[in-house]
């Protein structure tokens, strides 16, 4: 959508919602109290510290958010600072779901306002001042309580959840990895590559670059793709013998060239049987079920077993947040 905004510069919202989700954020659960103790809270990933000293904090709610006449009025609230194993807890708040605080564990701050368990920081807040701003209104809050724990927060950021820890351990990994490759899709098409009668995933040694012979960069710009890898997908141990692979997914941007031995297939006519082994199969097939549902995970173990650490892509499609 495009927008005129006010000084006759054309505005792509689409794009400027893009530009804002580069910015890596945590993810925090706002709450209160309606005047008859009713707990009320959403999520929110605009939480700014403002001042130490008086110490200041703020938080933007939409003008569209049903809480929003709950927060305008109120006298306290708490801001919550997920936990890397709270994304469940971050899509309750972010639904309209009437009965959130039924599916969260929580306790009364000093104040009364909701204090998420396993959090990794409360503040709870005074209202200090308010500000309308567009289609947001800005709440500023007077910290009057806080308290932390070592847990690893949550981040967010390009509209999907960010775990930190299990990050830097696939970055550890693809430091000694055999193997990098890419799920890489595009209109409801798999990527594809060509290999005797069956089929692969692009593979390289490393992620590399398009000068770098063998990487993984090198090899899909030998196929013609242009392509946009955004996301660790998995990291496991080949139990066919050809040591750790590091998977991304992302986007295919150009091509293939029409020659070159890679097709983009639908999801539902994927031919997972000809893929060489089952870490692969497995992989793909788990890539396909979570496309369907909109969610992904982050693989990390051998290719028989591991752990998924579920992310879901799910604000990219909610409108407003980046
Ligand atoms: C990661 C994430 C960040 C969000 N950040 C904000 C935010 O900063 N401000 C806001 O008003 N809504 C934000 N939202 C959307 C609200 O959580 C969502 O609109 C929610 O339904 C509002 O709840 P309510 O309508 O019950 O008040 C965010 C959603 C997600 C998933």
């Amino acid at each position: 959508m495009t927008d005129q905004a006010s000084e006759g510069i054309e505005i792509d919202q689409m794009e400027l919602r893009k530009a804002l989700g580069a910015f890596v954020t945590g993810v925090t659960v706002v709450t209160t109290r309606e005047a008859d103790g009713t707990p009320r809270g959403f999520t929110a990933n605009s939480f700014t510290s403002v001042s130490l000293d008086p110490p200041l904090v703020l938080i933007c709610i939409g003008t569209s958010a049903l809480s929003l006449p709950v927060f305008q009025t109120c006298g306290h609230f708490a801001i919550n600072i997920l936990a890397e194993d709270q994304t469940e807890t971050s899509s309750v708040f972010a639904s309209k779901a009437p009965d959130k605080f039924e599916q969260a564990a929580w306790h009364p701050g000093p104040q009364g306002s909701p204090v998420i368990d396993g959090a990794a920081a409360w503040l709870e807040c005074a209202m200090h001042s308010q500000v309308e701003a567009g289609d947001h209104v800005i709440l500023i809050g007077r910290v009057i309580g806080f308290d932390h724990s070592p847990s690893n927060p949550l981040g967010f950021c390009r509209g999907s959840y960010v775990n930190f820890a299990l990050e830097r351990q696939a970055v550890a990994a693809a430091g000694q990895a055999a193997q990098v490759g890419a799920i890489l899709e595009a209109n409801g098409r798999l990527l594809l590559v060509e290999d005797g009668d069956g089929y692969v995933l692009p593979v390289g040694d490393r992620l590399g670059a398009g000068a770098d012979p063998g990487s993984l960069i090198a090899n899909l710009d030998r196929l013609g793709i242009r392509a946009d890898i955004s996301f660790l997908y998995a990291v496991f141990e080949s139990s066919e013998g050809r040591g750790l692979s590091v998977y991304y997914r992302g986007d295919v941007l150009g091509g293939p060239a029409p020659d070159a031995p890679a097709a983009l297939i639908p999801f539902d006519e994927v031919p997972i049987d000809r893929l060489p082994d089952n870490g692969l199969r497995q992989l793909v097939r788990r890539y396909i079920s979570e496309r369907v549902e909109n969610r992904f995970g982050i693989y990390v173990g051998d290719s028989e077993r591991g752990k998924v650490q579920t992310l879901s892509d799910e604000p990219l499609n909610s409108p407003g947040w980046s």
